[in-house]
Formats: structure tokens, sequence, C-alpha cells
């Protein structure tokens, strides 16, 4: 539990926000099939990442820190398969359906994946349907975890994906691999393309494009070559910032190095419906990913905006900051065809429409998204108190709205935030916020 007072100061100067949690966990996966060392450069060092480096180390992999951000990984020995695993995936979706197809396809490697009460309650149909088609053993607790795999020979698959989702076409590309064939995923909208832009890095034999089926992503069996990685800001992380400079008065704040990657940049389209104040700095790529720094300045007027189709995908995660920013925009703002944000780290539709409504924002729930009466005059001050449901991006954002309250915001549970950013507060105070002092 956490009690947050109004900031009384604008948020202004210069900050480095984490690395990116999506990138990291694949750098930590191709890392660990190099049979090589290699440097990985800013690692994120959230809870759902180590969890995807504790499991790789359980096989066998050696970690060594050289700094709190720098590490060496020594995978030359491979995996030990000599016993049966639990591995323990905590609060992370993303580790549990990128593992769930690597390891489908690891002949010999017979494991079982658990975690905590959010990860429970998630759908794992996704991943487990396409990998059974390519001849997975993997038992579930109807479709949910814990998931037991017994690893073995897969065979290529062609999938069209009935939802864009990264997690489930990197979950297939992992179990493709490892096959003699190739694997080729579909999808409407095109979602992060970060397992994608890895693996051509590391030489691996992919292509991308676009047909009529949809956005396509192609790989066959490959010999990776060892290369160091460097990873890129977390431009999910950086939402919270952005928003925060946004609608505290007299804010400008510089963030640097944030990936710009297009298919997680979304929140820069909306920015500009808004017409808020920012501009990219010093854009340059980073082991095949694009980077800039973002200076974002506080906009007195900020308009409504409408969250649909293509773009979903590439702001899915910001979903909830956006919707703060929504609320101090002048007049109404539209989010649909996001109906998969009510199988996040806890049900995001529900969970924001409460919490804006109960903070005194007319927002209307609908079955894929919502739709929120931006009022920036109308918001009245007043003592709250928001459950996060252990969802860290939720207390993020419910943060973000205590900026601006007048009376006390309590927070339940907020140290979930740990989950992806246990240096959130620290930033905020970098920036002169003053805790209500
Ligand atoms: C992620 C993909 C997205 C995103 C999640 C991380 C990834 O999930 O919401 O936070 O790293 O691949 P979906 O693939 O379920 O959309």
């Amino acid at each position: 539990m956490a009690i947050f007072k109004k900031n009384n100061n604008p948020l202004t100067g210069e900050i480095t926000i984490p690395s990116d949690k999506s990138i990291t966990h694949r750098a930590l996966i191709f890392s660990a099939l190099l049979k090589d060392k290699i440097k990985i450069k800013n690692i994120s060092l959230g809870q759902d990442c180590l969890n995807t480096l504790n499991i790789f180390k359980s096989l066998g992999v050696k970690y060594e820190f050289l700094s709190k951000k720098e590490i060496i990984v020594d995978s030359s020995k491979g995996f030990n398969l000599d016993k049966d695993y639990t591995f323990d995936c905590g609060n992370s979706g993303t580790t549990t359906r990128l593992l769930a197809g690597l390891f489908s396809g690891i002949e010999g490697l017979n494991c079982t994946l658990i975690g905590d009460n959010s990860l429970s309650k998630r759908p794992m149909k996704r991943v487990i349907e396409p990998l059974s088609l390519m001849g997975a053993d993997i038992k579930s607790n109807d479709f949910k975890i814990p998931l037991e795999i017994k690893g073995k020979k897969l065979n290529p698959i062609t999938y069209k994906s009935k939802i864009a989702s990264a997690q489930v076409k990197s979950s297939i590309l992992l179990a493709g691999l490892n096959t003699n064939g190739v694997t080729k995923t579909f999808e409407n909208h095109l979602s992060r393309n970060h397992s994608e832009l890895m693996l051509e890095y590391l030489k691996a034999n992919i292509k991308t494009g676009k047909e009529d089926e949809g956005y396509f992503a192609k790989i066959e069996k490959s010999n990776l070559k060892a290369k160091d990685i460097e990873i890129v800001g977390d431009i999910s992380s950086a939402a919270f910032f952005m928003v925060a400079a946004a609608i505290v008065p007299n804010s400008k704040i510089l963030i640097k190095n944030v990936g710009i990657n297009p298919t997680r940049s979304g929140i820069l389209d909306i920015f500009k419906q808004s017409c808020i104040k920012y501009s990219l700095l010093n854009k340059k790529t980073v082991s095949n990913e694009p980077i800039a720094d973002i200076l974002v300045e506080y906009t007195s007027n900020i308009k409504p905006f409408i969250i649909q189709g293509d773009i979903v995908p590439r702001l899915i995660d910001e979903i909830p900051i956006l919707s703060v920013l929504a609320a101090y925009a002048d007049g109404k703002s539209i989010i649909k065809d996001a109906s998969d944000l009510r199988n996040k780290e806890s049900d995001r539709i529900k969970n924001m429409v409460d919490a804006l409504n109960a903070f005194g924002i007319k927002t209307i729930e609908k079955d894929d998204g919502f739709e929120i009466e931006g009022n920036k005059k109308g918001i009245i001050s007043k003592d709250i108190t928001f459950e996060t449901h252990l969802d860290h991006r939720l207390a993020m954002s419910y943060f973000i709205l205590s900026l601006l309250n007048e009376k006390n915001t309590e927070i339940l549970n907020f140290d979930c935030t740990n989950t992806s950013f246990p240096e959130f507060l620290d930033l905020f105070k970098d920036l002169g916020y003053d805790c209500g002092k």
C-alpha cells in the first residue's frame, strides 16, 4: 500500500528509462541458444525478465554481471537435460508463451511452467493450439498453466493467428527455429517484431513481409551467429513519463535512448492526434532497433483521440496510461478493437473503466474497449483508493492520476510495479516530483 499526495512541481530534466522488457526476454532467450559467450548491454532488471534469466540458469547457462546492467552470457555448454524441471514464470506471460514454443521443440527436455495468481488466469490456448499442430506434447489445466511440456522433434507449420500477438508469433518462430522445413506465421495487424529483428541481427534464416493473407514471418533452421546485444530503452515505461509531462503544468522532459520501433511506437501517433508538444532527437539504430531521445512538453489543450485497428498492437501496453491522457483531453476519446486487454495481467478494460469513473471521469465500458469523456476542468479532487489487481501498468497509471489530485491517492499493492519498473518512483524524483511535500 502507498499513499500519494499532489505533486506541486513541474517535471523537468533528463532521464534514462530502463531497457525494454520485450527485447530483454528475447536477448536472454536467443543468447541461451548460441552455444557461445556474448555480452548483453543495458539489460532490464524487472522481475519478469529475471524469471526468464533464472530459467536458463537452471538449465545450465552461466551469467556473470559485469555491472548492474551488463551481463556476460555463456551458453557454450548447452542445456542440462538430465532431470525434469519446474520453471516459475512468475507474472510473465512473455516468459510462459515464448518458452512454451522453445521448450516444446527441444528433444529430451521435460518441464512444467508455473506462475503466480494473475498468470494462472491467463489464456494459453493461443500458443498450445499452434504448437500442438506442430506436434508438441503439452498438457495444461484447461488451457491455463501449469503447462507440462515434453520436448520433442516438431514439424514446421504455416499458421494464421486469430489475434495479432507477438507472444504467439514468437512462440511459433522459436519452435520453428528447430524444425526441418519452413515455418511461417501470418497476422492481420503487425504485432511487435523484436523477435524477427533480433533473429535477423543474429543472422538467422528469417524473412518478413506482407502478402494477401497478412503480415508474415518465415523461419528456417538456422545457425545463429554470436553477437553482443545492446538493449534500447522501453517506450512502454517511457509512456508514463511522457503522459505525466504532457499533463503536469510547465513540465518539459527529455527521455534518452528510447526504442521507437514502429511496431511499438503507436503512442507517438496518439500524441500527434492529441496535439501534444513532442519531438524526437538523436535518432539512431542499436542492435537492429531504432532509438531516439524523446522531448515532451506540457500541453494545455490536449485533443481527444481514437485508437482502433492497426494501431492497437502498436500501443497495446500503453492503453491504461493513454486513458489517463484521455481524461485530461478536451472531449471524447474512443478505444476499440482492443478486447485482448481483458487477458493482460488483469482485465484492463474493466479495471480502467472502474478507476476512471471512480475518479469522476465518465467512462463507458464496451466489449472491445471503452469511451472516455475527457474533462480536465471537471476532474474533482478527492481522496481515492485504487486496487491494482497486481497489475503493474495499472499501478503506474494510477500514480500519474495522483500527480494532479489535490487529495490523497491510495494505491493498494503499489509494489507490483517491481515486475517491470523498480526504478519508477526514483526517476520521478529525479524530474522534481516533490512527493507531496
Ligand atoms: C509482448 C507482447 C504483447 C504485450 C506484452 C509483451 C511480447 O502481448 O502486451 O506485454 O514481449 O511479446 P501479446 O502478444 O499477448 O499481445
